[in-house]
């Protein structure tokens, strides 16, 4: 794989083969130095057009974990709030050693756009595309979900673990990066939100919708994932009345005491306590919030190390 760009373009074997190369890399994490010198020599730098505390730390520290160069760029304080273009800005990092280009930006499409156009030569990690794809954060979800689920059983994949995935679907790009990769992994998503919440395609994504919460957690869940009410995403004029969406969509104790005893809960992070998950539940021994941040400097690790070996 030269590049990472989406959760569609992940065979399940492709898929496997990283989340056994990430557990491989969660070991190193033990030692009394977490360093291995894959990487040494090679320069990877983060390319953030949009907010983001743990995505971008999480790279950073996967790439020091395998010994790699890091340089980030931020777009605030930077030459964008000039007119840069996302071209020059790219080949500006390029030009001082970027060997490896991860991408945040705020529009869709454009973590492919880096990667098809030509302008660099890098290979491209997508690390959240607008409402897009987020591909290394569902990747992250899975190497969770499989740990807790999948690793007694010794099974490699999530065939027939229930997951579902509540709140702003439509604006989510995690909510799309993990139901087309945990499918493909064999498990079964149900999507819950508002009407206005769901996608207006959600007919094509390959999982089952609800509207009401209290019914989806009545079909007893193996996990359930809590979403953060992505405001800055909405169109201007939505009516979101947010004390009716925490009434019927915040993951309450009372809510997740209905859950089956082994249920996890799962959110990507930056939390919205009080509106999506109440803090008793975020800190709870069901939430495996902390076990997800953790999975994610792993995965990107392995993220880091396929790409760089398949380039040539
Ligand atoms: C998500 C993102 O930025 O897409 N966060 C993350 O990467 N951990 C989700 C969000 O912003 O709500």
């Amino acid at each position: 794989m030269r590049h990472l760009l989406s959760a569609r373009d992940l065979t399940k074997n492709r898929a496997i083969s990283l989340l056994d190369t990430a557990l491989e890399f969660s070991a190193v994490a033990e030692r009394s130095v977490p360093k291995l010198p894959t990487l040494r020599g090679v320069t990877m730098v983060n390319l953030f057009f949009e907010d983001s505390t743990r995505t971008r730390l999480s790279f950073e520290a996967a790439a020091k974990r395998l010994s790699a160069d890091v340089m980030t760029f931020q777009v605030h304080g930077s030459s964008v709030s000039k007119g840069e273009s996302l071209q020059d800005t790219a080949q500006t990092v390029e030009a001082m050693g970027a060997d490896i280009i991860v991408i945040r930006h705020h529009q869709e499409g454009a973590a492919s756009e880096l990667a098809t156009s030509g302008w660099v030569h890098s290979p491209i990690i997508n690390a959240g595309d607008g409402m897009g794809e987020h591909p290394t954060q569902a990747l992250l979800d899975a190497a969770t979900l499989r740990n807790r689920f999948s690793a007694e059983a010794r099974r490699a994949d999530l065939e027939g673990l229930r997951v579902t995935i509540v709140g702003d679907i439509a604006h989510s790009r995690v909510a799309k990066s993990n139901a087309s990769l945990l499918t493909t992994l064999g498990a079964e998503v149900t999507v819950v939100g508002p009407p206005e919440f769901l996608p207006k395609d959600i007919l094509k994504w390959p999982v089952t919708s609800l509207e009401n919460l209290d019914e989806a957690i009545a079909l007893q869940p193996d996990a359930i994932m809590m979403l953060r009410v992505q405001k800055e995403r909405m169109e201007p004029g939505t009516n979101l009345a947010l004390d009716s969406y925490v009434a019927d969509y915040c993951l309450t104790a009372h809510r997740a005491q209905r859950l089956p005893a082994d249920a996890i809960v799962l959110h990507p992070g930056p939390m919205n306590r009080e509106v999506e998950i109440a803090s008793e539940v975020a800190d709870s021994t069901r939430s495996v919030i902390l076990e997800q941040v953790r999975n994610g400097v792993s995965v990107r690790m392995a993220a880091l190390y396929e790409v760089w070996g398949n380039q040539s």
